[in-house]
């Protein structure tokens, strides 16, 4: 069974109302004819406004973040249900900006992946090393950690609703991407700890895994031609149509 691809944009903390208006105004012709999945995720405020305009498109809308917790005293978070209740169908869990700014643990990271599944949604897990840990040689043992203690208890039944990404932090927002080869070895690693974790089977038809980091226009069909990616993460070049697109296109 082959994995279908899936190109999700990460707009990060940008775009207005307006803005996501326009944009996505722009995407759904564009992307009407791909064939892989297509995902937007945006700040919590545009939400509404994607999930409005994407109905009845291909384009499916998720949100950056989601809490553990069902509900409760917790301060500007936002639980999965709300989400689901939205119309969101996906959220990102553990990006690298989150575990460097805001505290994220691998702990929180399975808390969140666990609480977002249960309610109905797909996750988008984020792993990677940071370049003092790749230029240490242990991307493969931090990687394999990130992954394991995210999978603390999800079930087999759930793993094709987790996508992984995988983005090198060094190559997040920098211009600069992994090899195609590199990122297509890091990935293996996590596709064979997938098959440990749970069944060979299971790793190689129903977990798909993506490469995020600077990935573009220019450099998305190289990367996309390697065996084991199955996806892009995309966040600078989910902001404009025309390179989201090209993306998509890949
Ligand atoms: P980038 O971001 O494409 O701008 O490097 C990717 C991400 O952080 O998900």
């Amino acid at each position: 069974m082959a994995r279908k691809p899936i190109i999700a944009g990460n707009w990060k903390m940008n775009n207005n109302i307006a803005q996501t208006k326009a944009l996505i105004t722009d995407l759904i012709p564009l992307v009407a004819d791909a064939k892989c999945d297509v995902v937007i995720c945006t700040p919590y405020t545009s939400l509404a406004t994607a999930v409005e305009m994407c109905k009845g498109t291909n384009i499916k809308v998720g949100a950056e973040n989601v809490h553990w917790a069902e509900k409760g005293a917790f301060t500007g978070e936002i639980s999965a249900n709300m989400l689901v209740e939205l119309g969101v169908e996906y959220a990102i869990v553990g990006h690298s900006e989150r575990r460097t700014y805001f505290g994220e643990t691998d702990k929180t990271v399975n808390q969140r992946v666990k609480a977002a599944l249960a309610a109905g949604l797909k996750v988008i897990l984020c792993v990677g090393e940071t370049l003092e840990e790749r230029e240490a040689g242990i991307t493969a043992e931090v990687v394999r950690r990130q992954t394991k203690i995210a999978f603390t208890d999800v079930a087999k039944e759930d793993l094709e609703n987790v996508v992984i990404a995988y983005e090198p932090v060094w190559a997040i927002g920098t211009g600069k991407t992994a090899t195609a080869q590199d990122a297509n070895d890091t990935i293996k690693i996590i596709r064979d700890l997938m098959a440990e974790l749970y069944c060979p089977k299971c790793a190689e038809n129903l977990v798909r895994i993506q490469y995020g980091g600077s990935m573009n226009a220019k450099n998305a069909s190289e990367l996309m031609a390697m065996p084991e990616i199955d996806g892009g993460l995309i966040g600078g070049a989910s902001l404009k149509a025309e390179d989201f697109n090209k993306v998509v296109h890949f």
